[in-house]
């Protein structure tokens, strides 16, 4: 049986497709930074590689000899205004693949990446034009937006208000639980096909941000309101966080808010996930709780 490579196995979506693969009794090799931090991936049976992203040559190593790569970059909330890290990497993950050719590749894009207009997101569609051009069998999944993402307002939640980009509150928004994403790429990388291939995947419903406060609300039994941040404070809010470059990220908003960023086949072409809200909200308030007492006891 072959073995698949997975890097980004130490975050959230190359964690579950690790732990999916596992579960299908299917040989993992763990392509990580530091093989020191992975005890607990080894003692699952992982195979475990040291390899940057950037670094072709021992990424190249790694994709050898497997039947899938699972290929994440790591996110870049700041990128240069000309995307010029993408862009390396781009060229950088092209000659890996022509030099390592794995069987086949499921590579982690976006929501929006077929996008014309500028905005965070094009990271991926470089990437993705880029390995287009490979005679390589490579699905690109393009997932919502991520319901982890909340994990920066349990705290504020819990203080009773939490702060909204994503605008009108009430307009629903495509979302996904990352355990959604990582069990379909398990499943992909299983599966086979010829060529290129993009698949794209939201949770069951689309979400508001006020279905956000409310759920908050009913799992911590206290009022959660939800406030919309104005739009003409984000650039001096995001510089004052210390971000060099705020306008990709300010267009992306806008891109989800104004509707242009949108699934290329839109809500009726989108492969739906299981795992709703709730679920991952409660998870996010649970693992909250157990770092505050995690720290407290220290
Ligand atoms: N958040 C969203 O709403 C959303 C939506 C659509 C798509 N995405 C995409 O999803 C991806 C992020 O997925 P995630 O949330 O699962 O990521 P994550 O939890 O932030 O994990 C990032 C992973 O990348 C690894 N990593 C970081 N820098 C690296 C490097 N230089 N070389 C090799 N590995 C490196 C980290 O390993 P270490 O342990 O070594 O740090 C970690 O395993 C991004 O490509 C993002 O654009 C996100």
């Amino acid at each position: 049986m072959g073995m698949f490579a997975i890097t980004g196995i130490t975050g959230q979506v190359g964690g579950e497709v690790a732990r999916n693969l596992l579960a299908a009794h299917r040989t993992v090799r763990g392509v990580v930074r530091d093989v020191s931090k992975c005890k607990a991936w080894a003692e699952r049976g992982c195979q475990l590689v040291s390899a940057d992203i950037n670094d072709a040559a021992a990424l190249t190593d790694a994709f050898k000899d497997v039947d899938g790569a699972f290929i994440l970059v790591p996110p870049n909330f700041d990128p240069s205004p000309d995307f010029s890290e993408a862009r390396t990497l781009a060229a950088k993950l092209s000659s890996v693949l022509v030099a390592a050719r794995p069987r086949k590749v499921v590579y982690l894009s976006t929501i929006g990446a077929q996008a014309t207009r500028s905005n965070l997101l094009a990271q991926h569609t470089i990437i993705e034009q880029a390995l287009r051009k490979l005679p390589v069998a490579i699905t690109f999944l393009r997932p919502a937006w991520f319901m982890e993402n909340f994990a920066w307002d349990v705290a504020p939640a819990k203080n009773g208000a939490i702060q909204s980009f994503l605008q009108p509150l009430d307009k629903p928004k495509p979302m996904v639980a990352t355990s959604d994403i990582g069990r379909l790429a398990a499943e992909l990388l299983q599966e086979t096909w010829n060529g290129h291939r993009v698949i794209e995947l939201e949770g069951p419903h689309r979400v508001t941000p006020t279905e956000v406060a409310t759920t908050f609300a009913n799992l911590l039994g206290r009022p959660v309101r939800v406030e919309a941040v104005p739009r003409e404070t984000w650039e001096a809010l995001f510089k004052s966080q210390g971000m060099k470059n705020p306008e990709p990220r300010i267009q992306m908003l806008d891109g989800f808010n104004e509707g242009w960023i949108e699934f290329e086949g839109k809500e009726v072409g989108s492969r739906k996930g299981k795992v709703g809200l709730e679920t991952v909200l409660r998870t996010l308030i649970e693992r909250d709780s157990a770092m505050k007492a995690v720290s407290s006891a220290n």
